[in-house]
């Protein structure tokens, strides 16, 4: 889950990270109020779960409570990048003298952490990243041993920072590698880290991805969910316990076992090559049990998104039965009713599959065809949904 800038501005200053006062705002009203609360000059800012906010006009510095109100008129309701802003934090001004960079993340490629540390920081850290990686420092953490005093010395002198600021910088990113590991993030990016004109070290901005399988550990971080932004088919699915991703493609897909869907979306991606160039739009597992409601759940989620075009159930009978699982499409396909719409092609292998086959066969649904490998199944499917 990655939080909003207000949100991860309040899990910093839970962990001792110097950062500035922060109000969150919906409506120009409640952004003058906060503006009249923090006092002085105040920074408009959009808050939306996407880059690049300052370049599209979501930042903007704030003399008076009045010109915070009129911002907040401004950026409230702007779209950026896709993402429509419905609130703003309302943040006390700095007095900047440097913009650097930080982060930490956790580095799958390497199975390792991985910090970044610049004293360039600010709007244009993926252009330094490109033109000038030599000005990004890039060290290893390991997860053992995390930030310690020493590993954020080791930081802070590979990021070329003036001897005098090396320490006050390293203390702000051992309370910062504090965030990463006790939320149980898998990043947490400061741009621009700022030194004030008083020589105070702040983190002015804040990016925060958490891990959504230590939820279980963290009894605050399920309320830091934003239901209404969240996409409203990935969240039904939530609902209804369902292991579902929703992509950008046209070939529904739905499959019991993660390894089987993972490669579905493999298989049905190279197919889609020959036809249109048709995509995946989703991953969702059904689990062991496919059971008719299962099925039912999981058809009707995918039946919703407009995007997609075809469905290829791609099942491999277990525990549950082929014969089970064809009974569940039938049974699916009837409590849907006029909501199935579009075609299904199947694919049933495994325990009992000649049964199921019949059952399939004889319910001579006008939607279903079925194939009788994963590869004809994907290339059937792909080519339905380019028709
Ligand atoms: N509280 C503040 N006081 C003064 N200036 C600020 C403040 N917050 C941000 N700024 C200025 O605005 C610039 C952009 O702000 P910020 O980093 O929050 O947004 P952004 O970088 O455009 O967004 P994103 O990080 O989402 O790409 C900063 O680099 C900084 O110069
Ligand atoms: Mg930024």
């Amino acid at each position: 889950m990655d939080l909003y800038e207000y949100q991860a501005r309040d899990l910093f200053e839970a962990h001792g990270v110097p950062v500035l006062a922060g109000i969150v705002a919906y409506t120009p009203e409640e952004a003058k109020a906060a503006a009249e609360k923090i006092g002085g000059v105040v920074v408009v800012k959009a808050q939306v779960k996407v880059g690049g906010r300052g370049k599209a006009g979501g930042v903007k510095v704030a003399k008076t409570p009045d010109e915070a109100f009129q911002y907040a008129t401004d950026i409230l309701g702007m779209d950026i990048k896709g993402h429509t802003v419905n609130k703003v934090m309302i943040a006390q001004g700095a007095d900047i003298a440097e913009e650097y960079y930080f982060s930490v993340l956790l580095d799958r490629a390497n199975r390792n952490y991985l910090a970044m540390c610049s004293v360039e920081g600010g709007m244009e850290i993926e252009q330094l990243a490109v033109e000038r990686p030599e000005a990004l420092a890039k060290v290893a953490v390991d997860p053992a041993v995390g930030i310690d005093a020493a590993k954020a010395a080791e930081i802070v002198e590979q990021a070329n920072f003036p001897e005098e600021l090396r320490s006050k910088v390293a203390d702000v990113i051992v309370k910062l590698w504090g965030v990463f590991k006790n939320e149980d993030a898998t990043l947490v990016e400061v741009n621009p880290l700022v030194k004030t004109g008083a020589g105070d070290i702040v983190a002015l901005d804040g990016k925060v991805s958490l891990d959504d399988n230590a939820e279980f550990r963290h009894e605050g971080h399920a309320a830091l969910e934003d239901k209404a932004a969240a996409d409203p088919i990935e969240l039904r699915a939530k609902e209804l316990d369902l292991n579902y991703v929703k992509l950008d493609g046209e070939v529904g897909i739905i499959g019991n076992g993660a390894g089987l869907v993972m490669s579905t979306l493999d298989v049905v991606a190279y197919a889609g090559e020959n036809h249109g160039n048709v995509k995946p739009a989703n991953f969702l597992d059904i689990g062991g049990g496919a059971s008719a409601e299962v099925m039912a759940n999981g058809l009707d989620i995918i039946l919703n998104d407009a995007q997609v075009k075809s469905v290829f159930v791609n099942v491999f009978g277990g525990i549950t039965a082929c014969d089970a699982v064809a009974n569940g499409i039938v049974k699916a396909l009837e409590i849907l009713g006029e909501k199935a719409t579009k075609p299904l092609v199947v694919r049933l292998d495994g325990n009992n599959v000649e049964e199921g086959r019949k059952i399939l066969s004889d319910a001579n649904h006008p939607l279903v065809t079925q194939a009788f490998s994963m590869d004809e199944g994907a290339d059937k499917a792909a080519e339905l949904a380019n028709a």
